[in-house]
């Protein structure tokens, strides 16, 4: 990569991810910047955060495109005219279909809110609580064709406490989502991620 590492956002939701990570950048933790925010959904609070920062935020309606090859492909489009090297899905609720994949192979990340392989999908919080784990987690991962399959960049655990609700146990996962996602995001912008099968090798 020459220059700084161009990122651009995609969020469904509150946001607050995308808010810490474009904190890191402008703190300069992150050597990078980013250049959109990309929504899904109207209403994600995301967007709100995204233009209170300053930074370019817009929603693709999903449902003005016949199918989800047509939307990944305006996705595509617009990434790519601003240059984007990394994609940084923050609460993107919305599967990547192939061709988003092959556009930025090994170029986008996901975090995901429990140790995967243990329960991918949209309510991982809530399906660990469900099935009475006593460790859940953070996991950031490179995003492969499947559900939540890609190789794992990092991981981190978080214990599942007595009297935990989703809530509870969701704001813990932030926290440690807060600091780990910043942290493969930067080592991605350093050139220090090297995917060897499905391993992901940390350089320092
Ligand atoms: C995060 O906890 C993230 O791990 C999770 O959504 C939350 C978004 O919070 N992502 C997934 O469940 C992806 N399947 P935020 O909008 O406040 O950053």
């Amino acid at each position: 990569m020459s220059g700084p590492c161009v990122i651009g956002v995609l969020v469904s939701g509150s946001g607050t991810n995308l808010e810490n990570i474009a904190l890191r950048v402008e703190e300069g933790f992150i050597p990078g910047r980013i250049a959109i925010v990309i929504s899904d959904v109207e209403e994600a609070y995301g967007l709100v955060r995204a233009r209170r920062m300053g930074l370019e935020a817009v929603f693709i309606d999903p449902r003005s495109f016949p199918d989800r090859s047509s939307y990944d492909r305006e996705l595509i489009r617009m990434l790519a005219e601003r240059g984007v090297d990394l994609v940084v899905l923050a609460g993107y609720m919305k599967l990547v279909g192939p061709e988003f994949v092959s556009a930025f192979r090994e170029r986008i990340m996901n975090i995901h809110p429990a140790l995967l392989p243990s329960f991918p999908g949209t309510s991982g919080v809530a399906d660990a609580l469900a099935y009475g784990v006593k460790v859940t987690g953070v996991t950031v991962h490179f995003v492969d064709e499947g559900l939540d399959t890609g190789p794992i960049i990092l991981q981190e655990a978080v214990p599942v406490l007595p009297g935990d609700d989703e809530e509870t146990l969701h704001q813990r996962i932030h926290e440690v989502e807060y600091r780990l996602y910043p942290e493969a995001i930067r080592a991605f912008c350093e050139g220090r991620l090297r995917i060897v099968g499905r391993r992901v090798e940390i350089l320092e």
